[in-house]
């Protein structure tokens, strides 16, 4: 049976109703194809395509055009997942009207369904601006890797009293600037529960427990399609990286050694029309 589009609607009644909220990154057509097909309810185009995608070292270089791009392909392979556009780094923060129209680009040009940011008290007047002019945005707090250098590195957030107080406040004025949904990154099982019970709207877990109210892992940390590293809060269900390296594998040594293409692979033609040449 074909799914219905899910909408803002239906994840909010999720949590109301304590159901679980599932969310995957996807970058091209493809994965937005199997994605969609596994019954996942929200597509992410994270910028950490930059990363697993283009081999960027972080996600800070990625630019507009980029996520425009890739937004587009999952946009042509989802059919009912709820798709969420990330906002890549200086797109949001130079000016409230750059960020309007950066976040208007994702819905106009790419076919998103909503955006999502990163930031969390300091960037409430950026997400009413948008919602403001008819965007959906899903906040994102805690470990925000666009701005990892300002947080000392890649760490877990939240983790003394006052930073977690401060997570909580953020947490309660993305809501009141009108986000959607927010996803919490990296910060300690109790505090993401605490937050995920404070506020109306759900929360999406990557390293933060199991009390959010969903999860959302990086495809191809899942998958065991990046090798550079592993987060300590990643579980790969599979690693397509060996499968794929024994393919390729198989076909170089098929070819050199005249396997590959037997005859089955090729096309036949009559001998008489080859004289004839
Ligand atoms: O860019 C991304 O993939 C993300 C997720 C890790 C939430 O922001």
């Amino acid at each position: 049976m074909e799914r219905k589009k899910v909408t803002i609607a239906e994840l909010k009644q999720k949590k109301a109703a304590g159901e679980k909220i599932t969310m995957m990154t996807a970058y091209d057509y493809p994965t937005a194809v199997m994605v969609d097909q596994a019954g996942i309810d929200a597509v992410l185009i994270g910028d950490s395509l930059g990363m697993v995608m283009l081999g960027y070292d972080s996600t800070v270089p990625v630019t507009m055009d980029e996520m425009i791009h890739h937004c587009k392909a999952v946009r042509r392979g989802t059919k009912a997942g709820f798709i969420i556009g990330d906002m890549p780094f200086m797109s949001y923060q130079v000016s409230v009207e750059k960020a309007v129209e950066n976040a208007g680009r994702f819905i106009k040009e790419a076919g998103c369904d909503s955006v999502k940011l990163e930031g969390g008290t300091e960037m409430a007047h950026v997400v009413n601006a948008i919602v403001k002019a008819g965007i959906p945005v899903c906040a994102h707090i805690g470990l925000t890797p666009q701005t990892a250098t300002m947080l000392s590195g890649f760490k877990v957030q939240g983790k003394d009293a006052e930073s977690a107080r401060k997570l909580v406040q953020s947490a309660g004025a993305l809501e009141d600037a009108g986000a959607f949904m927010i996803v919490m990154e990296c910060i300690p099982s109790l505090l993401a529960a605490k937050i995920t019970k404070e506020l109306h709207i759900p929360t999406i877990g990557i390293g933060a427990g199991k009390d959010c109210d969903g999860q959302v892992l990086v495809y191809h940390d899942l998958t065991g399609l990046f090798e550079r590293f592993t987060p300590k809060f990643v579980k790969q269900y599979v690693n397509l990286s060996s499968y794929i390296k024994e393919a390729l594998m198989q076909f170089k040594a098929e070819v050199e050694n005249g396997v590959f293409p037997g005859p089955e692979h090729a096309f036949s033609m009559d001998e008489k029309e080859v004289d004839k040449i």
